[in-house]
């Protein structure tokens, strides 16, 4: 079991209660959670369910989302369980926003998760004037931190938002070069944006989270296994991020630039190819599981 916590919170990214409570019993802790719509799509039940050939109702769905997150909620602690909106490349703030709040009540540590885009952002501004607590997802940008920044500010809670590392590697970008140049960007701010480094891969990501004081971090099992196997190592001073992607191949790195978190939400560039990705990936793993034969 871990004895030497890292500062950095430790989230499980996934969608099955009985895997939450085995990285638990591996770490001793867990200090929060992060869903989505493939990961829920995944759910050993939903699965069984599915293979028998059952076909589920919108309502079923969000009924099964609701017993999955309030099963894992009791089980992490104060970094909570986010839980994404279903949201394609049309849904409106509004819309957003509405599925926001009825998801909020779910659970007493629920964070709303809404994808980084101009109505996402939207609904997060309505959300953080409710005391609905959010994380913004799907960021690869530091003009989308940025934005996240401004459209929250003001926030009483502290304010998610999930840099996708991985995703930035696969495609030779260094995706932890988001993660520092989003952490430099604030140490301007007033700290109410705390970082959720996510999309990770291996054990090198979740290190260079570390290292880089990223305030959370949500890991598949899988890396928090080989953590463990390694013994838990966490960095310290001399440790210096590789950053290679999954074929040994240099990653290309991702400049800082000087952004003004002085300026409206809506003049930062937050258009992204992988957001619009991430959503469509997200609504395709979601509805080809659940609605196979609708
Ligand atoms: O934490 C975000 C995550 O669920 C996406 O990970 O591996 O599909 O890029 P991945």
């Amino acid at each position: 079991m871990l004895t030497n916590k890292p500062k950095t919170k430790i989230l499980v990214d996934g969608g099955d209660p009985d895997e939450t409570l085995r990285v638990k019993s591996v770490l001793g802790f867990v200090d929060g959670q992060t869903t989505n719509p493939s990961l829920i799509a995944k759910n050993p039940e939903i699965q069984q369910r599915i293979a028998s050939g059952h076909t589920l109702t919108p309502t079923e769905e969000a009924d099964e989302y609701r017993k999955i997150v309030q099963a894992i909620s009791p089980l992490v602690g104060d970094a909570g369980v986010s839980i994404e909106v279903f949201a394609d490349l049309d849904t409106s703030a509004e819309e957003m926003f509405s599925q926001g709040e009825e998801m909020f009540s779910w659970i007493p540590n629920a964070y709303i998760k809404y994808p980084c885009t101009h109505e996402g952002l939207r609904a997060a501004e309505m959300s953080v004037q409710q005391e609905i607590r959010v994380n913004i997802t799907l960021c690869f940008s530091q003009e989308q931190a940025a934005a996240v920044y401004v459209a929250t500010k003001g926030s009483r809670e502290p304010v998610y938002v999930s840099p996708f590392v991985g995703r930035l590697d696969d495609r030779g970008e260094d995706g932890i070069d988001v993660v520092k140049n989003i952490k430099t960007m604030y140490k301007n701010g007033d700290g109410h944006v705390h970082v959720l480094s996510a999309s990770i891969r291996h054990l090198d990501h979740l290190l260079a989270s570390f290292a880089l004081n990223a305030e959370l971090v949500t890991v598949p099992a899988k890396v928090t296994d080989e953590w463990a196997a390694s013994n838990f190592p966490i960095p310290d001073q001399n440790f210096t991020y590789k950053a290679v992607g999954a074929n040994g191949q240099p990653l290309k790195p991702i400049p800082y630039k000087e952004l003004d978190l002085n300026l409206p939400w809506q003049s930062f560039d937050i258009a992204h190819e992988l957001t619009t990705k991430g959503i469509q990936k997200f609504v395709a793993d979601y509805r080809s599981t659940l609605q196979r034969s609708a």
